[in-house]
């Protein structure tokens, strides 16, 4: 229709000589022009068994890797030392590794930092406890707990005591002088904060290639004001060094500090010499960012400053020279991939069931360590109802799989840039858009595997493999496809790769979640029409292969996710 409109022409006729040079025969039915201009595609159903067919001999499982792959790196989870990860950093932890799990299956390359806060005004107060009320014993114990203490202490203390405060500063003046022991100090807060936040990423099955931090990027911060300054992006402005963007007019009230006027540099400054040093090593061609919502304006100051600098670049007034050497590599070229993307990709809140921020009972923020062991119990309560014979062993690998599974789900589930409302009942509920039914909905598709050694073919599904052996693909061909519920079921399966593009382009998780929850309901829908164990030879084999095909899709649309799946619940 548009294109008619841009022409200046009927759209019927527009309709008619497309179809005139359309060559679809192989796939589709004879297309039919209808209404005002449309063309009505009909998928040929043998075109359909045979693309079943070839994803059964394992060349493809309904998605295409990326022609030209992109290396985009994330930033994501970022919790900050000396504090214990809160559930507000589970959505960035959980959306930043979805979101990796289908760049890289999608075939792109790409590079996983977790940017924690280990550098930064803090550390005056958490130096100040640490060398005056530090208790060794329940640093070992808890040693964030600890940490956390000795923090909260020293800050409320400040709060009524000057004295307090200005000893905070000097700690902190020391520390970036460097002094050998407040340097050991942070050093070792910094290695305890970081073996207690792997525990969890190990749990949650999250990998990050590197861990470098804003510390990192401390020695770089004076230069790149410097060279700010130089090539006209910044200037002074009551004694702080300000980039202004009067040229961008949602931010023309909205200036960006990057030297305090007391010589401090922030959590700006950082970023941007965080940026510049990727681009050094990395040369990505985007690179997402996984925060709160609450850090909308930030992102947008500093994209906006970079983008005044990349303008620079463009019109030779940057004649800087990269300030660090990459290892190996010499001086890295510091100019950035021309069309490179930038993008903020945030969240909203966690809520607890009375629609306030979500807390404790007592209303303490809730820890993530603590929030995940009640997510295992849980399911483990339900998981022994149900199984109760089940050795403990396995009653205990099926809950921490369904209870992680179900706090994942039920944070990638919603829109990410709403708010949500976390309820165990919900999440943890078989029935409903939850990860307990999709994972009981493979386990379903799995037993009937169990139980087709009935009558000759004994066939094991290679569910968790991408391959299918020959002797097997050669016993289960898809031969037809008849029942509309076994047709609408196929089609679903050819949407899979539309879909994880979809949510890899729009940094949406939730597209994948849907397209599996229907994908569940298509194929329950399919198995309570169409007889599968029971039907004659070939139907019986042709089903069983969409059925084994519907677990693979399942399986690796909820190992996307970062949700595992068990045999049996
Ligand atoms: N540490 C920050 C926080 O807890 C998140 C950092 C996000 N990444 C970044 N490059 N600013 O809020």
């Amino acid at each position: 229709m548009s294109l008619a409109k841009s022409r200046k022409m009927n759209p019927r006729q527009l309709a008619t000589d497309v179809l005139a040079k359309l060559d679809v025969s192989e796939i589709c039915e004879q297309v039919e022009i209808a209404g005002a201009g449309f063309l009505n595609f009909r998928l040929k159903n043998a075109a359909l068994a045979q693309t079943l067919q070839a994803a059964g001999r394992g060349e493809h499982l309904f998605f295409e890797r990326a022609a030209s792959p992109r290396t985009v790196l994330i930033d994501f989870s970022s919790p900050n030392v000396a504090k214990p990860m809160h559930v507000g950093h589970i959505r960035s932890t959980i959306l930043g590794d979805c979101l990796a799990r289908t760049l890289r299956l999608l075939g792109h390359r790409v590079i996983t930092d977790n940017h924690i806060g280990d550098w930064g005004l803090q550390f005056g107060w958490l130096i100040v406890g640490w060398k005056k009320h530090l208790d060794r014993a329940a640093l070992k114990a808890d040693s964030l707990g600890e940490m956390e203490r000795l923090y909260k202490l020293v800050f409320a203390a400040s709060k009524s005591d000057e004295k307090v405060l200005e000893e905070a500063r000097q700690e902190v003046v020391k520390l970036q002088r460097r002094d050998p022991e407040n340097l050991g100090i942070w050093q070792e807060m910094r290695d305890l904060s970081l073996s207690q936040f792997h525990a969890i990423y190990q749990r949650l099955g999250v990998r990050f290639d590197y861990t470098y931090g804003e510390s990192n990027y401390h020695a770089r911060l004076e230069f790149l004001v410097r060279d700010l300054i130089a090539e006209g992006i910044a200037r002074e402005s009551d004694g702080a060094i300000v980039v202004f963007f009067d040229d961008v007019p949602p931010l023309k009230e909205h200036p960006l500090i990057i030297r305090k006027s007391d010589g401090g540099f922030n959590y700006a400054t950082t970023d941007l010499a965080t940026l510049e040093s990727r681009l050094e090593t990395w040369k990505p061609d985007e690179i997402i960012y996984v925060t709160d919502g609450r850090q909308q304006l930030h992102f947008q100051q500093v994209f906006a400053a970079f983008r005044k600098w990349q303008a620079a670049i463009s019109e030779g007034r940057v004649t800087r020279v990269p300030h660090i050497q990459t290892p190996g590599q010499g001086l890295a070229e510091l100019v950035p991939p021309k069309d490179m993307k930038l993008a903020h990709v945030w969240f909203g809140s966690i809520l607890g069931e009375d629609g306030k921020p979500f807390k404790t009972r007592s209303g303490e923020t809730v820890k993530l360590a603590d929030l995940l062991d009640e997510a295992e119990e849980r399911a483990l309560r339900i998981v022994s109802e149900k199984n109760p014979d089940l050795p403990e062993t396995k009653r205990k690998d099926i809950a921490r799989v369904v209870g992680l599974g179900a706090v994942k789900y039920a944070d990638l589930l919603p829109n990410r840039q709403s708010d949500y409302v976390f309820s165990w009942d919900k999440m943890l509920a078989l029935q409903g858009n939850t990860a307990p039914y999709l994972q009981y909905a493979y386990t379903r598709i799995r037993s009937i595997f169990r139980k087709s050694d009935c009558g000759g073919t004994s066939y094991t599904s290679p569910a968790s493999s991408a391959q299918i052996s020959d002797s097997q693909s050669s016993s289960l061909r898809i031969e037809k496809l008849t029942a509309p519920e076994e047709i609408a079921l196929a089609k679903h399966l050819l949407n899979f790769g539309l879909t994880l593009e979809a949510a890899a382009e729009e940094y949406r998780p939730n597209y994948l979640c849907n397209y599996l929850f229907e994908l569940a309901g298509k194929f329950t829908a399919f198995y309570e029409n169409c007889p599968v164990l029971k039907a004659d030879d070939a139907t019986r084999a042709s089903r069983l292969m969409l059925c084994d095909l519907a677990a693979r899709v399942l399986k690796q649309g909820l190992e996307t996710l970062g949700i595992e799946t068990v045999e049996q619940m």
